[in-house]
């Protein structure tokens, strides 16, 4: 089939790239002539495992193409897939449709009759309609078919999410649309994955029910680690015993020091704005929203307690700053909350990560980038791991212990077992667990006393 994405960024790109890895004819369309051109140029601007590979072989197979000239784009297409950006709108925290709106706009003559437009965006409830309504407005009596497809891809493994997803939801309103879209996802079929075609509002609300409730799975872990620190349990076996139950799940029950990301920050903020508009009380949603706020706060008071209540001065090694690891996506990370707060209470932040630095270079002031592990942790009070990159899971311990000046590991993702970190010398602190090493040495995690 003759497929066109508008917007190359993160969500359009991996999905121009899977759909022409399906065997479909795909064109990529985005008005930055520079990104476009970097493409053409066999760059990939953006870091996601695998996805280099799958462009250069479907542009050299003639799949897969790219540019900026939207009538030439269009002009043949089955179907376009809109996936341009839908950030936070300053200020009230509503999605910001305008991006979606102007590409509707742009594209409805220049489509070919009978096509179908897809939302491929993350859209509030009731987009789908109000799309409808533009193509009533410009191109009034042109059959244009409109579908909501959300995406559920998670960075660093986007490539895996979107070949093998554990569903597709398709938003449909007519039977011509859902047809073309089951021809599109065929491919999907055939592997035996679920396709649930609903009507557009419910695919719109599936896509921020996920991100929420996902949301609020992680921001009760992190809870129940606050409370296994206090009564001397252990958070891993908590959330081993209950994920255990098929109802519950083993997912997204590792606690940390807070999600972040371009997702479920923004999904969650614009989900509780819609429901504030339907007069709907979305109560849980709003209590994770200020948890994880807090969370995040919460850590660095941790880090300032394990130091003896003072980082006046002293120096904190910082391992990994990305929201999580495998990506080079700064956005609404952890680090840009408890470096920040680390800096006001007096440290100096010393950081390294394999990815993120140009981004975290632009985004944390007064911060000393090194370019490996050992460099951020030398001569340092104590070394905070934030984000749980592969290469920080097998460091050299001993050299580790021997650069810091005093041997304080505050370990926010659990990386290590405090038995191990003992051995190895460590005044070991971790999340949802009792800190191990020499006890007169560790102060109680702040979370305990905070208010
Ligand atoms: C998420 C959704 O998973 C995806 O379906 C949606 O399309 C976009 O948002 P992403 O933001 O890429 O994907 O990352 P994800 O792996 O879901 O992690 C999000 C945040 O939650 C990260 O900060 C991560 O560290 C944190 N997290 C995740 C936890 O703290 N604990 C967990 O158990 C899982």
């Amino acid at each position: 089939m003759r497929l066109t994405i508008i917007g190359t960024g993160y969500v359009g790109i991996v999905s121009a790239a899977c759909f022409s890895e399906f065997g479909h004819v795909v064109t990529c369309v985005d008005i930055d002539a520079n990104r476009i051109a970097e493409y053409n140029a066999g760059h990939v601007p953006i870091f996601e495992p695998g996805l280099g590979d799958l462009i250069n072989r479907n542009v050299k197979g003639d799949r897969l193409s790219f540019t900026t000239d939207l009538a030439e784009g269009v002009k043949d297409a089955e179907a376009v897939f809109i996936a341009v950006g839908t950030p936070s709108r300053r200020g009230d925290g509503h999605a910001d449709l305008s991006y979606v709106f102007a590409a509707v706009r742009d594209l409805a003559k220049l489509v070919p009759e009978g096509c179908v437009i897809v939302n491929k965006s993350t859209v509030p409830v009731g987009t789908a309609s109000e799309v409808e309504a533009i193509l009533a407005e410009v191109v009034p009596g042109k059959t244009v078919h409109v579908v909501s497809n959300p995406e559920f891809l998670r960075e660093g493994s986007a490539i895996e999410d979107f070949l093998r997803p554990d569903r597709v939801v398709v938003g449909v309103s007519s039977e011509s649309a859902r047809k073309v879209m089951a021809e599109i996802y065929r491919p999907l079929f055939l592997r035996e994955t679920p396709i649930l075609f609903t009507d557009c509002r419910t695919a719109e609300v599936i896509k921020y029910a996920a991100n929420a409730f996902l949301s609020v799975k992680i921001a009760f872990i992190n809870e129940i680690a606050d409370l296994c620190e206090t009564v001397g349990a252990d958070v891993k076996g908590v959330a081993k015993g209950i994920g255990m139950d098929r109802r519950i799940g083993n997912k997204f029950l590792n606690p940390g020091p807070g999600y972040g990301g371009s997702c479920f920050p923004k999904d969650t903020l614009a989900l509780l704005r819609t429901a504030e508009q339907a007069n709907a009380k979305l109560r849980i949603v709003q209590a994770t929203v200020d948890a994880n706020d807090d969370r995040k706060k919460e850590m660095a008071r941790r880090v300032i307690a394990a130091c003896g209540g003072s980082v006046e001065g002293k120096t904190i090694g910082i391992l990994g700053l990305t929201f999580k690891p495998n990506t080079d996506d700064m956005r609404d990370a952890p680090s840009l909350v408890v470096i920040p707060e680390l800096q006001k209470a007096g440290a100096k932040v010393r950081a390294y990560d394999p990815e993120g630095r140009p981004a975290a270079e632009k985004m944390l002031p007064d911060v000393e980038f090194v370019s490996n592990a050992y460099q951020a942790v030398e001569d340092a009070a104590a070394v905070v791991l934030l984000t749980e990159w592969n290469e920080f899971r097998a460091l050299n311990l001993d050299r580790v212990r021997g650069l810091l000046r005093n041997p304080l590991f505050i370990d926010l993702r659990n990386v290590y077992e405090p038995e191990d970190m003992a051995r190895a010398g460590f005044h070991y602190i971790s999340i949802g667990r009792s800190p191990a090493g020499p006890k007169e040495a560790v102060a109680r995690p702040a979370a305990v006393t905070a208010a």
